[in-house]
């Protein structure tokens, strides 16, 4: 394993974008609960700590505590804000509740040299978000910079190797943030530029062997970018005794079965099982228009497939799955506190009952890290570039019930929005464009004729991660090309209508 810097997260929410900006110089992060035992972290030989903020007070007594030993120890430390006044506590220096937060940007005057600040001109600006901040710095501490409103914005204790920082580097609106990290990263950890793409596919498939041995793997594959480099990873390291399995749920994009079938068997000559289902996802969802019911019963079908497929293969000991980062975090510290608004099905995330090893090469990363790794293997761009396509699949975009029918008229709608996208440049601004099929009749004339046909939706947002969203402000004129395209090519369509609404407090899929 690579050199290592453990990030102790107090519950900042910026903890995910210090780990995105140490890997950003090629060292591998990892982050762990801020009061992860001292013994623990040793086990994980870091060659340095940063400490997250966090919305806790120092002051209080149930603020939220780290392993006080770290601090001896002789592992350089950067606390960031919260962080800081934790050593700052710890040592003996001075922490006040500030009399306003302060929030925002303002001016850094570095007042001592410090090879954190190596290379940088005074002064800088930084961003700021705190309630407490240090106003003595403790015993042996050297004050390296001020603000007009921190007396102590930022200390350090070279012999211990302690470095706090009472705004946040990590944040883009910290001008030289990365600069400061890189200081930290290199000049104080004394880290190389170990975590790359290469070395990383190296390890993995080292691991992978040593983990199966002789055994067999199986993969859901869905043609997504995170099943597809999990199974390209896989398949590299034991070949043949990888099976992917990708099910046709019959609620595909269009010529997706085609697509994953030509690339995965045809041109990289894996070992792929296509199973169409389509039949019977039809026929367990006639009738279904309840969005929650469609989703259980697609997840629970899926489930049923997966299991009978692996039993006819036999002998299966393993399961690779393409869980990332993120997601480990996230059930790791944010469980059940947030209200569940769709039961998001994800087709690598399933069998546990199956009693199978679990092999998740991704969970040590970040989707875009997944999309570099994608790159450097050789994934068609068009896995690579496709955008987020949901688990239940077109299900979730025909409001009301689904029919073979309905599902062809909206394959038909997709692939043309996607043509018309990419004709205009638009694929790489937008987090996704996709039409939806509504359940309404209105009245239109065509030749002369009274039509009495469905209504396409035309959904289309920009995003950062798909947990917020607006509306893409399209051109008028490839937003006629839209309309008039998906009226007079597609039978029993006879209007559009674009979707003006931002989440929250709408969400991108309809269902
Ligand atoms: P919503 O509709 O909740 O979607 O705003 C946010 C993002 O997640 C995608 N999405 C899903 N992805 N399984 C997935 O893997 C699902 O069940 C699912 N539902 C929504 C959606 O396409 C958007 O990018």
């Amino acid at each position: 394993m690579s050199e290592k810097i453990l990030i102790l997260d107090f519950g900042s929410q910026y903890t995910q974008l210090i780990a995105r900006r140490v890997r950003e110089r090629h060292v591998y992060s990892e982050i762990l609960p801020g009061d992860t035992p001292i013994t623990s972290i040793n086990t994980h030989q870091p060659k340095g700590i940063i400490l997250s903020g966090s919305p806790s007070s120092v002051i209080e007594d149930e603020a939220r505590q780290m392993a006080p030993e770290l601090l001896s120890s002789g592992i350089p430390i950067l606390g960031i804000c919260y962080g800081m006044q934790l050593i700052a506590h710890h040592m003996g220096g001075l922490v006040e509740r500030a009399g306003a937060r302060e929030y925002g940007r303002a001016e850094l005057r570095i007042v001592t040299e410090s090879p954190l600040f190596k290379g940088l001109t005074s002064p800088l600006t930084v961003w700021m978000s705190h309630g407490d901040r240090v106003v003595t710095s403790p015993p042996g501490f050297q004050i390296t910079a001020v603000t007009d409103s921190s007396p102590v914005a930022a200390f350090e204790n070279r012999e211990k190797g302690l470095y706090g920082l009472q705004f946040h580097p990590e944040v883009a609106h910290t001008a030289l943030g990365r600069e400061i990290i890189k200081n930290f990263l290199h000049a104080i950890c004394h880290c190389g530029e170990s975590w790359t793409a290469k070395s990383f596919i190296a390890q993995t498939l080292e691991d992978i062997c040593r983990q199966v041995k002789t055994g067999k793997v199986i993969c859901a594959l869905s043609g997504g970018v995170d099943s597809s480099v999990t199974a390209l990873l896989v398949h590299k390291a034991i070949g043949e005794r990888l099976v992917s399995v990708f099910v046709n749920n019959g609620l595909l994009r269009y010529r997706e079965p085609e697509r994953v079938i030509e690339n995965f068997r045809n041109k990289l000559h894996m070992n792929l099982r296509y199973i169409d289902a389509s039949r019977r996802f039809y026929t367990r969802l006639a009738g279904v228009v309840d969005p929650e019911e469609k989703r259980s019963i697609i997840g629970e079908e899926f489930i049923r497939i997966f299991e009978e497929e692996a039993a006819r293969i036999g002998g299966v000991k393993f399961l690779a799955q393409g869980t990332l980062y993120p997601d480990v975090v996230e059930s790791g510290s944010s469980q059940g506190s947030s209200a569940i608004i769709k039961t998001h099905h994800n087709v690598g995330g399933l069998p546990s009952t199956m009693k199978l090893k679990l092999i998740e090469p991704l969970k040590e990363l970040f989707k875009d890290e997944v999309r570099e790794l994608a790159r450097v293997m050789g994934l068609d761009p068009y896995f690579i570039r496709r955008q987020p396509f949901p688990g239940p699949g077109l299900a979730v975009r025909i409001v009301g019930e689904i029919t073979p029918f309905r599902v062809k008229t909206l394959q038909q709608a997709d692939r043309i929005i996607e043509e018309i996208v990419e004709e205009f440049g638009w694929q790489d601004r937008l987090w996704q464009a996709f039409p939806v099929l509504l359940s309404l009749h209105t009245v239109g004339v065509m030749g002369d004729e009274r039509t009495y046909h469905n209504v396409v939706a035309l959904r289309a947002v920009t995003s950062q991660d798909g947990m917020t969203a607006d509306w893409a402000r399209l051109p008028h004129q490839m937003l006629e090309v839209i309309s008039s395209r998906l009226v007079n090519e597609i039978e029993g369509v006879n209007r559009v209508v674009y979707d003006i609404s931002s989440k929250p407090p709408s969400t991108i899929e309809w269902e």
